[in-house]
């Protein structure tokens, strides 16, 4: 299978096809991978000129959908955020994950889950969470036509078996098992694996020890990638776990406009000129009168009529 390469140019890189599964595995050894979750389509337009690929995690239900774990997001949900992910994006793969309870069960409910995923957002790809006993589900998948990427370590969506989300491989007891978890995945088929919540000393092994390229989260530098959940990395989540680093303050900003907002609703200052519209003339000649007067932003002013 042929391999596309993107053309690079600084650090936003600028493709006319889309990445795939196979490219994502060609990038091991060869160029650290970027990765970031994205839920909708505005935000999955401004990340895609930077990651190689973007995932549509489980974590939707936590970040925005206010529930506790990843257990209860339903497959419908993962569905509509996924296609308004892939409308939202043109360059970047587009990786869906399968939620609690549509895959575990059979490999052929695996099958018609992720093919359903696959059909109904466009995406490039599946994620699925778990080591060894998820292999043969993984084999079926590939051999079937649908890209899989594993999730070893912390696996969220196994927080009431785990007794909570965590860290994994910080006694050296606890590497055999996931060590073997990552061989047979590899074996499997997968096209790259999700690391979570491991040790630096094991994520330095795993890497070296599969061939699929490691994904990254909460496990170092020594991956192949890195993946960071979008609204924690941009300073929006109220609480982050100690591996993100804050790249922004986005809700910080989003605060100060909120309050200026009202404070400008309140003291009547806005709307202002620049925001109304006035009457039609009748005059052709006569300068348009809809034009806004306020300083140019990035923001495009949709029609007058709509
Ligand atoms: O659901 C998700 O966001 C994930 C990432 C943490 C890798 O699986």
């Amino acid at each position: 299978m042929s391999v596309q390469k993107p053309t690079t140019s600084k650090s936003k890189q600028t493709t006319v096809q889309r990445l795939s599964a196979p490219y994502i595995r060609s990038l091991k050894g060869a160029s650290p991978i970027v990765s970031l979750t994205a839920y909708h389509a505005h935000t999955a337009r401004i990340i895609d000129p930077y990651v190689d690929f973007m995932l549509v995690g489980d974590s939707l239900g936590m970040v925005m959908h206010g529930f506790d774990s990843t257990v209860p997001v339903p497959l419908d949900l993962m569905i509509m955020h996924g296609a308004a992910v892939v409308r939202g994006s043109s360059r970047a793969l587009v990786v869906v994950d399968m939620p609690f309870g549509s895959y575990e069960e059979s490999k052929e409910l695996a099958f018609r889950n992720a093919a359903r995923i696959m059909k109904e957002t466009g995406c490039g790809a599946v994620k699925l969470e778990g080591g060894s006993y998820m292999a043969e589900t993984i084999q079926y998948l590939t051999e079937r036509g649908i890209p899989v990427m594993g999730h070893i370590g912390l696996t969220p969506q196994s927080v009431n078996t785990m007794g909570g989300f965590k860290t994994q491989g910080r006694v050296k007891e606890e590497w055999a098992a996931i060590e073997k978890d990552a061989k047979d995945i590899d074996k499997a088929g997968v096209f790259a694996m999700v690391v979570e919540g491991v040790a630096e000393p094991l994520a330095a092994k795993l890497t070296k020890l599969v061939i699929a390229p490691t994904i990254g989260i909460g496990a170092s530098k020594e991956c192949d990638g890195q993946i960071l959940v979008l609204e924690d990395m941009l300073g929006l989540s109220p609480w982050v776990p100690k591996f993100v680093k804050e790249f922004g303050q986005i809700g910080a900003a989003i605060e100060g406009a909120v309050e200026l907002y009202a404070e400008e609703v309140r003291n009547r200052t806005f709307p202002s000129e620049a925001e109304t519209y006035k009457m039609l003339t009748k005059d052709p000649k006569a300068k348009p009168e809809n034009k806004p007067v306020s300083k140019p932003t990035k923001t495009k002013k949709r029609p007058a009529s709509s």
